[in-house]
């Protein structure tokens, strides 16, 4: 899809991230799990994740990033039309996480709500939020992603708990007349996948005349193999799919920000759209795959190690449970 022309669209004001101060490295989980620092590190890239402290929930790491954007932006709380938060941890399953936020850092103003497209989120919240300011109903918005997903990852099981940490990004969003903004999206899913990566609710089953039994608490579920295949194939056609509407080469590119979710994945994909590895920002080694929180993290930290110049073109792309999967160029 291709926002009009003459938009008067997204404009990224500012960013800010929070992760907790809790490390746990490869060598940390190797006494818990038969696995070692070699393993993980040569699999998916990854050295060490944060960890929520006991009580941190992802609003609260949430906030906390929101608080950075806020402050890295001169917008006042007060001046926030929605709050949109992407995630698959959130405090409750309601009320939201967003209001959990608007709460914590005084967005009085504010609407609120969350979105869960998994890993995909935070890019399925850029594209939502884009068609707000666009359409000029709301000026400001603020996108958070922020997951606590040590909380739904099963310690015992080495094939998972490997991969996943906890974290929040925090994107302050415009509108801003004019070129720019959302060059191109595309957002996609495959519910034929469904059961390749996934967390069930609770869904408590009351049999009349049985004694009822405890709750056992659901975990993160996944086939590696086949999620590795379709994350690498479904992000290149994604990508090369808003890369050809936006009329753009992967030269006309400042930088390439992927969903963190191993570094294999990141090169494989890289590969496939032929962007040098030096255009390709990672930091999965540091946090591991902290889901919809990747994309604002990375968009945070790669805003400031290289000083993006208005007119810098971005691509942004994601994939996730559902199977789901997004992209988008946008221009700084
Ligand atoms: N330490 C040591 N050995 C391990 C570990 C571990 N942590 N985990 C699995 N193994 C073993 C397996 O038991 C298996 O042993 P076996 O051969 O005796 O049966 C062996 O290592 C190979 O296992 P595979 O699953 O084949 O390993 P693979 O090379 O596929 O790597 C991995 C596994 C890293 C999970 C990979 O499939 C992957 O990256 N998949 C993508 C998953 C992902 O990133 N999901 C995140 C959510 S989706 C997204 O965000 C894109």
């Amino acid at each position: 899809m291709q926002p009009s022309q003459l938009n008067s669209g997204l404009h990224i004001v500012s960013t800010g991230m929070y992760v907790p101060e809790r490390i746990l490295t490869n060598d940390d989980l190797s006494k818990w799990v038969d696995t070692t620092d070699e393993w993980i590190f040569s699999r998916t890239g990854i050295r060490e994740r944060r960890i929520a402290a006991p009580g941190e929930l992802a609003s609260d790491m949430g906030a906390k990033a929101s608080i950075k954007a806020l402050e890295n932006s001169g917008i006042a709380a007060s001046e926030i039309d929605l709050i949109l938060v992407a995630t698959v941890t959130g405090d409750a399953a309601f009320p939201s996480t967003a209001c959990y936020i608007q709460h914590k850092i005084g967005a009085t103003r504010a609407a609120a709500m969350d979105l869960q497209a998994a890993c995909s989120g935070f890019i399925y919240g850029l594209v939502v939020a884009e068609q707000f300011l666009r359409s000029g109903v709301y000026k400001n918005i603020l996108l958070v992603g922020t997951e606590r997903l040590s909380s739904i990852v099963d310690w015992t099981d080495r094939a998972t708990c490997v991969l996943f940490g906890d974290g929040a990004g925090a994107v302050l969003l415009s509108s801003r007349a004019g070129h720019g903004g959302m060059l191109s999206f595309d957002l996609g899913a495959n519910g034929d996948h469904h059961a390749m990566l996934k967390l069930n609710h609770i869904h408590r089953e009351i049999r009349f005349g049985e004694p009822p039994v405890p709750m056992q608490q659901p975990c993160i579920h996944m086939t590696g193999k086949e999620v590795f295949k379709q994350a690498v194939n479904a992000m290149a056609k994604s990508a090369n799919k808003v890369m050809e509407e936006a009329r753009l080469k992967v030269t006309d590119l400042r930088l390439v920000i992927t969903h963190q979710a191993n570094s294999r994945i990141i090169e494989a994909l890289a590969e496939k759209l032929s962007v040098p590895s030096e255009k390709c920002f990672t930091n999965v080694h540091r946090y591991g795959n902290i889901s919809a929180a990747c994309i604002p993290v990375a968009m945070h930290e790669a805003s400031q190690q290289i000083e993006f110049k208005r007119g810098d073109k971005i691509l942004l792309v994601a994939f996730g449970g559902g199977l789901t999967w997004a992209s988008c160029v946008i221009e700084w």
